[in-house]
């Protein structure tokens, strides 16, 4: 049997009964999960293509592919082939299954952020592999790893990575032969930093050999519960999580590949999204720092990494006394045992019933 870690959040469980007593009920800031309107070009696609009968391609459709390359191209300077892009169940899913998927096992260990999506840690266990949380890669020393996870803008600390730290990291990692994957689910959320990919030019000069990037269209365009996600890169690494995939079934239903076309191609509703979680963290930001509380990194991403000083967990429980529920942070790796992790999806309302909470 592999190792697997306690589900975190049903450690939160109590802190959740507790902020569910509050009179004018819970403010869940808690997981990050979407709650405003799927947009409706995305319902509109979905519909359409509801009749579908046969299996899906495991590679996507051309049209998914390019919608793809194209976002990537127009919103990210980044240059790809659509050939080189594959479609996943939610990003959850590939970043669970790469280790397995890349051939890394008993022996070897994937390089994961200190503070991190628990996701990395799990998937490396999966592979039968060890996860080694480190930031600094000069602490690996001249070991041979097979796979590195970056994740900029960061869940939880909404930290960027500047293309010339990142350009490092893969500069690293060709030199030692290891994959570099970058998480970019955040990418548009930039506040008061421009996140860059990991393909961009500036970061990869031009190749995308021993590259690979990682996509959502849960938190751009309200599809969590859609599971839309995709990967693309070095055409030889997609190539070989292709094959893979197709022998393990691992594809998106069609209606929800023809959805993320559209999202993809569409950058209206994406802006507009945007826009809310911009109100709702100008709003909460000040809100938590007038409360006593201090905002670090959080330059990007969908969370505000805050501290008080005391130890996350009763930080937890002093805000589910006010009906606020937050994540602690040593969810996330004991470096963020002092901050709770604060996400910006709730509804206006319930941003604005903790921000008079917090007075
Ligand atoms: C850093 C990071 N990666 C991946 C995911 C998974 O997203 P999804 O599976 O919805 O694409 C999340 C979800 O919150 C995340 O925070």
């Amino acid at each position: 049997m592999i190792a697997l870690p306690d589900f975190p959040w049903d450690r939160l469980a109590p802190y959740k009964e507790l902020a569910q007593a509050h009179a004018d009920g819970i403010a869940d800031l808690s997981v990050g999960t979407p709650v405003d309107p799927v947009p409706a070009v995305a319902r509109k696609a979905l519909a359409a293509a509801a009749d579908s009968p046969g299996y899906p391609q495991t590679h996507g459709t051309a049209r998914l592919r390019e919608a793809a390359a194209g976002w990537l191209r127009r919103r990210h300077g980044v240059t790809v082939d659509p050939a080189d892009v594959l479609p996943t169940i939610g990003s959850k899913e590939l970043v669970a299954w790469l280790p397995t998927l890349l051939g890394a096992g008993r022996g070897d260990r994937v390089v994961i952020p200190e503070l991190a999506y628990p996701t990395y840690d799990v998937g490396a266990r999966l592979a039968g592999a060890e996860p080694y949380a480190v930031d600094g890669l000069v602490a690996v020393g001249p070991e041979r790893v097979p796979l590195v996870w970056v994740n900029s803008p960061s869940n939880p600390t909404g930290r960027v990575l500047p293309a010339e730290h990142l350009r490092k990291v893969v500069a690293w990692a060709r030199e030692r032969g290891a994959v570099v994957a970058s998480d970019e689910c955040y990418l548009e959320l930039g506040w008061e930093d421009h996140p860059v990919s990991v393909l961009h030019p500036d970061v990869c000069g031009g190749s995308h050999e021993g590259i690979l990037a990682v996509h959502s269209l849960s938190k751009r365009s309200n599809l969590a519960g859609y599971r839309a996600g995709f990967v693309a890169g070095d055409p030889v690494l997609v190539k070989r999580l292709l094959e893979v995939r197709k022998h393990a079934g691992m594809m998106v239903s069609a209606p929800v590949q023809a959805a993320m076309a559209a999202v993809l191609d569409d950058d209206e509703h994406a802006d507009e999204q945007r826009g809310r979680y911009a109100r709702r963290r100008e709003v909460l930001r000040p809100a938590l720092e007038r409360a006593g509380w201090r905002i670090d990194h959080s330059t990007a991403g969908l969370y505000l990494w805050a501290t008080d000083g005391t130890d996350c967990w009763d930080q937890v429980r002093g805000l589910a006394e006010k009906g606020i529920l937050v994540a602690p942070g040593d969810f996330y790796g004991a470096a963020g045992r002092a901050h709770v992790r604060v996400a910006l999806t709730a509804t206006d309302e319930r941003i604005d019933a903790v921000v008079r909470r917090l007075q």
